[in-house]
């Protein structure tokens, strides 16, 4: 049997059992205790701590998001690490009251649904063998099965249903060739009927209910996921004070989706939510009639044709890491606080390789 250890959470004094296969991070999840993270495989730097005490494993830990020197320092990523001995970390917790902690789980989920939604872009939705608590904008871990001879491994998709849909949940998977997960996967075989392995609920990307500030949502791409469950649940079920504003980002039409069902939303509550697609590489002349229904450019210019200042506002942003970066700096340059600032990067394989880290805009 795998040895475990004892880690203990500082400043919290919470201890978990943790095996040695298994990481600091997932243990503590598993277990309720909340430690900040964002991609889960060592990339982006968020879930980084202290090491009081005691051995680790830093695992995959990308060297970009732990460099040496902070090995050296008695820094790790729970999200990689794993215990040698029994192991004191502080981490930075930053309770967020109006965050539930719900704890991951393993589940059971039969696919209902894989539909082309747009170019490479598909709709899947899933039966849980049970109810599943989570925050809107949250994600899960599916494993994708071992073939081909390679191992299996976990890829991770954000949930674009809300939180009261608590077995039948919707993902939006965009196709990246050569990738294991959506390639060799969901593009390669998965199909209506099959049962997979999923986790979660992950990350820390989730709508602060209950706040009464106008809220600027922007997706590149299926970024729009989490913010689909999150308007959702905003709009459909009461959860938000404020005003909403939905920017969503694609090249052309055909990357465009949900578009009529964000226009019906915007249709049934016109003064809390305002809807706007925005194509980086059509014009006015190519949408002939339906011109005025798009704002042109990059939706970073349509953004900031649109504002003068958005003082006072939150933002949340999803999508490409570059795209999450220039959202992130038009935001800020419209005096839009660092603070009021909540970004999901959908990092992949070769951005783990590449070494694409959070932005140096915000100090962690
Ligand atoms: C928090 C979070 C939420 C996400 N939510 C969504 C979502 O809702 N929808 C969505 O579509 N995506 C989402 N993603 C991205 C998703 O997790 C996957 O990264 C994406 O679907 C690609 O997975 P894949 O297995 O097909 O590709 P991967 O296997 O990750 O490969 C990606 C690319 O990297 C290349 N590659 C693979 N291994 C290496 C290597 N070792 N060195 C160099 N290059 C390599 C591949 O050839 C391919 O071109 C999210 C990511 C994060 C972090
Ligand atoms: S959550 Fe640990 S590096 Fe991203």
């Amino acid at each position: 049997m795998t040895q475990s250890h004892t880690i203990t959470v500082e400043p919290l004094g919470r201890e978990v059992e943790c095996r040695e296969d298994q990481s600091i991070l997932d243990a503590c999840l598993r277990s309720g205790v909340w430690l900040p993270h964002s991609c889960t495989h060592g990339t982006c730097a968020t879930c980084k701590a202290d090491v009081l005490e005691g051995e680790v494993d830093h695992g995959a830990a990308s060297s970009f998001a732990l460099m040496d020197y902070e090995r050296d320092e008695g820094k790790l990523l729970p999200c990689t690490a794993r215990p040698r001995s029994d192991v004191v970390i502080e981490a930075d917790i930053d309770v967020d009251d109006s965050v539930e902690v719900f704890p991951v789980q393993d589940y059971t989920a039969t696919v209902v649904e894989l539909t082309e939604i747009a170019r490479e872009t598909v709709r899947l939705v899933v039966e849980l063998d049970r109810e599943i608590g989570f925050n809107a904008g949250q994600y899960l871990k599916f494993q994708v099965p071992a073939a081909d001879g390679l191992p299996a491994v976990d890829r991770t998709w954000s949930i674009a249903s809300p939180p009261t849909e608590a077995r039948r949940l919707e993902f939006h998977v965009r196709r990246v060739p050569g990738g294991r997960g959506t390639d060799g996967w969901v593009f390669g075989g998965l199909a209506v009927g099959d049962t997979v392995a999923v986790s979660g609920p992950y990350g820390r990307f989730v709508l602060r209910t209950g706040d009464d500030r106008h809220a600027v949502l922007v997706g590149g791409g299926t970024g729009l996921a989490p913010l689909k469950s999150m308007l959702r649940h905003a709009l459909e079920n009461g959860e938000y004070e404020g005003h909403l504003t939905l920017y969503q980002g694609a090249r052309t039409r055909e990357w465009l989706y949900d578009v009529d069902y964000f226009r019906s939303l915007a249709a049934r509550f016109p003064s809390q939510f305002t809807y706007r697609p925005c194509l980086s590489e059509e014009s006015a002349a190519d949408c002939g009639d339906e011109a005025g229904r798009y704002g042109f450019g990059m939706v970073t210019d349509v953004i900031a044709a649109d504002h003068e200042s958005l003082s006072g506002c939150s933002g949340y942003l999803c999508g490409p890491p570059p795209m999450v970066e220039a959202a992130l700096k038009t935001l800020m340059g419209k005096r839009l606080f660092p603070r009021d600032i909540h970004r999901e990067e959908f990092f992949n394989e070769s951005d783990k390789e590449s070494g694409a880290v959070r932005s140096p805009l915000i100090k962690r």
